[in-house]
Parts: structure tokens; C-alpha cells; sequence
């Protein structure tokens, strides 16, 4: 059983004046959730008939995502292009764009900076809710003939798993994650959906197989983000690092292939 604390990240709740049954149908076995009623409160992921949002209990406004205002599109406009940090990690030099799979997607903000930036991008979430909130902010999206949603593709899934069973003719140029790290700031100044992150998913204590399996799959380079000063992640040393303000991206270069 769920107590009332604790969310069960199984359930849809949808609101009872919603009658989109197909999409609802097509949400529900997607990621395999049961229907529930809105209970005000819970924590619950909730249909609205409009788009989809995580209704946390001590966070306020409820979270959603959004391809095509708010800070993915002001980022798409103003945040540095290919002189990113992020993109100068990934290899986004001289016109190139390679073919990227972000293995934690979360709320799939560096996927759509990269995606913007002309990239093909496959988002691997394992998190129900957080799955469907990308899907569902995607569906939106991609109703815009012009997003840059139309290049990018949700697969719902532990990232080892898919990447272990993906055919070798289908492995992506770059592979990039950004694992949960605990926080390290106060709560109060952390940003909501980061503390919602943090309270759903906790810290990612399974980054070194990741980084196993992206290395044995990427053709070119492996890309990890990590707050500055942390450890490296299975304490691997990367090739180059890119240095930011409290950020830090690890590159590792792919030569045997
Ligand atoms: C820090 S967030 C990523 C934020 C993301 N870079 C963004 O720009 O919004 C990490 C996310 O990765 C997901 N995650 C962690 N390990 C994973 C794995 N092995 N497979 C799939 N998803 C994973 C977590 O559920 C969480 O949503």
C-alpha cells in the first residue's frame, strides 16, 4: 500500500472532467500506470486534459515541461550556441552534429539545447513520471511543425539496458549523462523542480555501469556532467574536462573503434 507521504509513481491521476480517453489510453500503457482520482493531498502525476504536471505537495505551482516557452525556449535563444560548455564538450565544432542518446534525461533541458543546436537526440528516463512528463511535453511540441522537438526521442527505460541491447549499427556518435548528485545546497535554494528531482529519484548511485555500457557503445566519445570538485564518476579519469561556473563536463574519447 501508498501512504500518504510517499507518491505512487504507478498512478495517473486524471481530472474527472477530462474525456481525452485515447490519450489517457495511450499514456496508461506506455508506462504501464493505473487510473486514480485527484486527491489534493498526495503527490500524484496528474492529466488535467490539457498537458500533463507532477502536483507535489510542498512545492507550490505543479511542474510540467515546456519544449516551447518559458527556459528551454529563452536558452534556445540566448544560451551561447555551439560556444556552450556543453556543446564544446559533446564535439559541436566545425558544423558538426553528431548523433547523441542523453542516458538521463530527467527534464530534458541539455537534450533540447542539443537538439536546437541540430543534433538528433534519443532521452533515456527511467523514472515514470519523469517519462511522461517528457512525452507528454514532446507530444506538445512536436505538434509545431518548427520545434526542434522533431528531433528528439523518448525511451522510457534503465539506460544500461537499452544501450545493452541496441544493434551495432544504431550506436549514437556521442553518449551523455547527468547523474543525480546529492545536493549539496540548502534546500531552500536548490530550484523546485531540482528538489522535486531529488525527492522522487535521490541520488543515482549506479553511474559507474552506466559509464561501463556508454563506453562500450558510443562511437565516439562519452560525456559526463558533474558538479565541480566532485570525484569522477568510478573514479576514471577523463581525457579533457570542461570547466564552467559549478559545472563540470568529462570527456572521454572513444579511440579503438
Ligand atoms: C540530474 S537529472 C538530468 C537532468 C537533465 N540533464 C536535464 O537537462 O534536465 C538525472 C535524471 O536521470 C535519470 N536517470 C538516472 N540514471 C538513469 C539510468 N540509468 N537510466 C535512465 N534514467 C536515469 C533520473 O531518473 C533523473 O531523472
Amino acid at each position: 500500500m501508498t501512504s500518504m507521504t510517499e507518491p505512487n509513481i504507478n498512478a495517473l491521476a486524471v481530472s474527472s472532467n477530462t474525456n481525452n480517453t485515447d490519450y489517457i489510453q495511450q499514456l496508461t500503457t506506455q508506462f504501464n500506470f493505473t487510473l486514480s482520482d485527484i486527491n489534493p493531498d498526495q503527490t500524484q502525476l496528474v492529466y488535467d486534459g490539457e498537458k500533463l504536471a507532477i502536483h507535489a505537495l510542498n512545492l507550490g505551482k505543479p511542474i510540467s515541461i515546456d519544449f516551447l516557452a518559458g527556459k528551454n525556449a529563452h536558452r534556445q535563444q540566448f544560451g551561447g550556441g555551439r560556444g556552450q560548455p556543453l556543446a564544446r564538450a559533446i564535439g559541436l565544432t566545425k558544423g558538426k552534429s553528431p548523433t547523441i542518446i542523453d542516458a538521463t534525461a530527467g527534464f530534458g533541458r541539455d537534450a533540447f539545447v542539443l537538439a536546437s543546436l541540430g543534433c538528433q537526440v534519443t532521452l533515456i528516463e527511467r523514472h515514470p513520471w519523469i517519462a511522461a512528463l517528457l512525452q507528454d511535453a514532446l507530444t506538445r511540441a512536436q505538434a509545431d511543425s518548427d520545434s526542434s522537438a522533431h528531433k528528439m526521442q523518448l525511451v522510457y527505460s534503465n539506460a544500461p539496458d537499452y544501450l545493452a541491447q541496441l544493434p551495432a549499427n544504431e550506436n549514437p556518435d556521442v553518449i551523455y549523462f547527468d547523474p543525480m548528485y546529492p545536493s549539496r545546497e540548502k534546500s531552500a535554494l536548490v530550484k523546485k523542480d531540482m528538489r522535486l528531482l531529488h525527492q522522487l529519484v535521490g541520488a543515482d548511485m549506479d553511474s559507474t555501469a552506466l559509464l561501463n555500457a556508454a563506453l562500450k557503445t558510443a562511437n565516439k566519445r562519452v560525456v559526463v556532467k558533474r558538479p565541480s570538485g566532485v570525484p569522477w564518476v568510478g573514479e576514471l579519469s577523463p581525457h579533457t574536462q570542461i570547466e564552467s561556473k559549478n559545472t563540470r563536463h568529462d570527456v572521454y574519447m572513444i579511440h579503438d573503434k
